[in-house]
């Protein structure tokens, strides 16, 4: 492994809706803290129980819980809304024939459409990493249900695929600029712009690579990913199907956490061969189902943090 991957100060616990992410996430955080680590814990779940967990009312920023520890809880309309915005502000600055759009329209449509909510959890994890992370030594993400997380997690993949082909793209149609402008010097070209280094959508699209460059390193190299699932089969499924998605990303789980160990009828019987050779950490069944707000599910995960400092320098 790389030097540089084993700087890992982000966790994010992923796994079937109910299985106990947020629950072992804050459990996650309050060890990290107990062992005085500075350490932020953010909500990205549309559905927020975070507060409820830690016995508290959160919100956008971070808020002081406990000593060494700060949470808070995303809102994702506020991020959807900026993320237009910024789109607008864009559209506006960068194309001079956006008067022939109906932008308002346009962005109404956005609102709704697919991918857009993926991409404001991308830019609010983008703002709590790199506006905040610096202040913190460990900061966990709970994580929204297991296909908007695989969504987001895909997002810088799959646009630095489309942003090298748009900036492609672009960069033919100046090279084409240049040639007429070299044919015709008053073409009419020759009022716009031929240089990529002056071109302003070659600019953004540069721009657009580096950030997306940041959350793939975050994701691939700075984070410690816990996968969660319970001993049942529909949860050992979805943990398998979360694998085989982030293998193809090129994104490594760092740990398996069984929970709930003990669930009347179940059987204990590992977490399967598709999670192999992954280091699995047990949480037995606990009875204080998240209403001592000490300690949620009064579990401990100094195992599981000692594990994660270990990865980390
Ligand atoms: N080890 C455990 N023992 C007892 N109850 C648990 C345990 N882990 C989670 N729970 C309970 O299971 C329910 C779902 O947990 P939660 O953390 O909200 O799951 P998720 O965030 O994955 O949807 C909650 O009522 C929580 O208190
Ligand atoms: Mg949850």
């Amino acid at each position: 492994m790389a030097a540089h991957s084993q700087i890992k100060r982000a966790a994010f616990f992923l796994g079937k809706g109910g299985v106990g992410k947020t629950t072992l996430s804050a459990s996650f955080a309050l060890d990290a803290a107990d062992r005085g680590r500075k350490t932020l814990i953010v909500s990205l779940d549309p559905a927020h129980n975070l507060g409820d967990v830690l016995g508290t009312r959160l919100g956008g920023e971070p808020l002081n819980v406990r000593p060494n520890l700060d949470a808070a809880e995303v809102d994702l309309p506020t991020w959807v809304k900026r993320y237009l915005d910024d789109t607008r502000r864009e559209i506006k600055a960068n194309y001079s024939y956006q008067s022939a759009l109906n932008l308002d329209g346009f962005l109404n449509i956005m609102k709704y459409a697919p991918g857009t909510e993926e991409y404001a959890v991308l830019w609010a994890i983008e703002h709590v990493w790199c506006d905040l992370g610096g202040l913190y030594d460990t900061v966990v993400f709970d994580t929204p249900p297991t296909a908007l997380s695989l969504r987001f997690l895909a997002l810088p993949t799959i646009s630095e695929l489309w942003v090298a082909e748009l900036s492609k793209l672009r960069a033919s149609i100046l090279k084409k600029r240049t040639t007429l402008l070299k044919l015709n010097p008053d073409a009419v070209v020759g009022a716009s712009c031929v240089d990529p280094e002056d071109d302003k959508v070659y600019g953004r699209l540069s721009a657009v690579k580096q950030r997306l460059a940041v959350l793939n390193a975050l994701f691939r190299d700075e984070s410690f990913l816990a996968l969660v699932i319970n001993p049942d089969q529909l949860s050992r499924a979805e943990g398998a199907r979360i694998r085989e998605e982030l293998d193809r990303l090129r994104i490594p789980i760092s740990a398996v956490c069984m929970n709930k160990i003990g669930l009347p009828g179940s059987v204990d019987d590992g977490p399967g061969p598709a999670l192999k050779g992954l280091p699995v950490f047990r949480y037995a069944l606990g009875t204080a189902n998240g209403t001592d707000t000490e300690k949620p599910s009064g579990l401990d995960l100094g195992d599981l943090v000692d594990h994660y400092t270990r990865g980390s320098i």
